[in-house]
């Protein structure tokens, strides 16, 4: 079934490689799924030789893992690390399709990277950010082809959450969309066509949600109390475990976005502000006992 607005699928164009920008833990999650559905070559790139090692590591670990648990045959487990490669240079993606970026959450990083992609990319090629919240209008503004942008919202963990809001930029043009809507159906995603508007819907909704809890223990409940008080919500994790999973510093990202959007429903914590700064992964250890240091911050340590 077409997805309420979406442009008439003939006008997809097909997808035989894919070009992922940055190799960090999304956009490794984002280079397996796209080689498991699409079966096309996915090539990676980052900025130096290490995080691009540990990004491909990434995925090809993941394959292991998939192998291991009979989900894929040995014959699949060696074609998908085959796919998935990495290089130093964006000449890698002057056959590519289809170019996702999913480097750090920053209008000016992402608006730079395209300008780069472009250079090196044939005309037709769709160029889609993973941003959390950023606009995708913005982001296409400036290059040669913004009808050429969309925004491509993946949910972590990308290989389990089936849901992908696909943004139309206001200059995003029919054939990169209904490109994007054919793609997503192919990695098995139920996508829904959302406004280009501050974080889109998903985030909009959960980090209200995360924002309120976040207020609450600031203003002095423990952590684990609200939590507890929001388990009858019945998220499939605990709020500050989801914050780990998603990472501090794109919670704040999005929150900072939002509410400069919108400031009178989107409170700022500064003692998220402090947990980001102090670099620390989120307030939960990965054992999921609290890290002290973490409850510290915001017991106003
Ligand atoms: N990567 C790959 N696969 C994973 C995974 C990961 N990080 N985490 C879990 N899985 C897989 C498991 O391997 C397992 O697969 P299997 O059935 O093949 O063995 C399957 O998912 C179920 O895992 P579990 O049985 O261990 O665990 P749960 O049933 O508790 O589910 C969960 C785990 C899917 C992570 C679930 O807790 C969940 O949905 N949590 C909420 C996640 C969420 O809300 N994400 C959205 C965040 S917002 C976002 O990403 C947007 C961004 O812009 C901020």
């Amino acid at each position: 079934k077409k997805p309420a607005g979406a442009p008439d699928a003939a006008l997809a164009r097909p997808v035989t490689k894919v070009g992922v920008v940055g190799a960090g833990l999304m956009a490794s999650q984002l280079a397996l799924l796209f080689a498991r559905r699409l079966e096309v070559p996915v090539v990676m790139t980052d900025l130096d030789q290490e995080r691009l090692d540990r990004g491909v590591g990434h995925a090809h670990a993941e394959i292991g893992r998939l192998l291991a648990k009979g989900r894929i045959s040995p014959d699949k487990a060696n074609r998908l690390t085959a796919l998935v490669t990495g290089s130093l240079t964006k000449d890698a993606f002057a056959d590519a399709d289809l170019v996702i970026e999913a480097v750090f959450e920053e209008m000016s990083v992402k608006r730079a990277v395209f300008a780069e992609v472009e250079e090196h990319v044939s005309a037709e090629c769709v160029l889609a950010t993973n941003t959390s919240s950023l606009s995708v209008t913005e982001m296409a503004a400036g290059l040669r082809h913004p009808e050429r942008v969309v925004g491509f919202h993946f949910f972590n963990p990308v290989a389990v959450l089936p849901l992908l809001e696909v943004v139309r930029g206001e200059r995003t043009g029919d054939e990169a969309l209904a490109t994007a809507f054919a793609t997503g159906r192919t990695l098995k995603k139920s996508c829904v066509l959302v406004k280009d508007a501050p974080a889109f819907v998903v985030n909009r909704v959960l980090l209200r949600l995360l924002a309120e809890i976040v207020a609450a223990v600031d203003e002095g409940t423990p952590i684990e109390v609200a939590e507890r008080a929001a388990a009858p919500l019945g998220l499939p994790m605990p709020p500050f475990v989801l914050m780990g999973l998603v990472g501090p510093a794109i919670a704040l990202h999005v929150n900072e976005t939002l509410h400069a959007a919108f400031p009178g429903r989107f409170p700022l914590s500064d003692n998220l502000a402090k947990l980001v700064a102090s670099g620390k992964p989120g307030v939960y250890r990965p054992d999921l006992t609290l890290d002290p240091e973490a409850v510290e911050i915001f017991a106003g340590g």
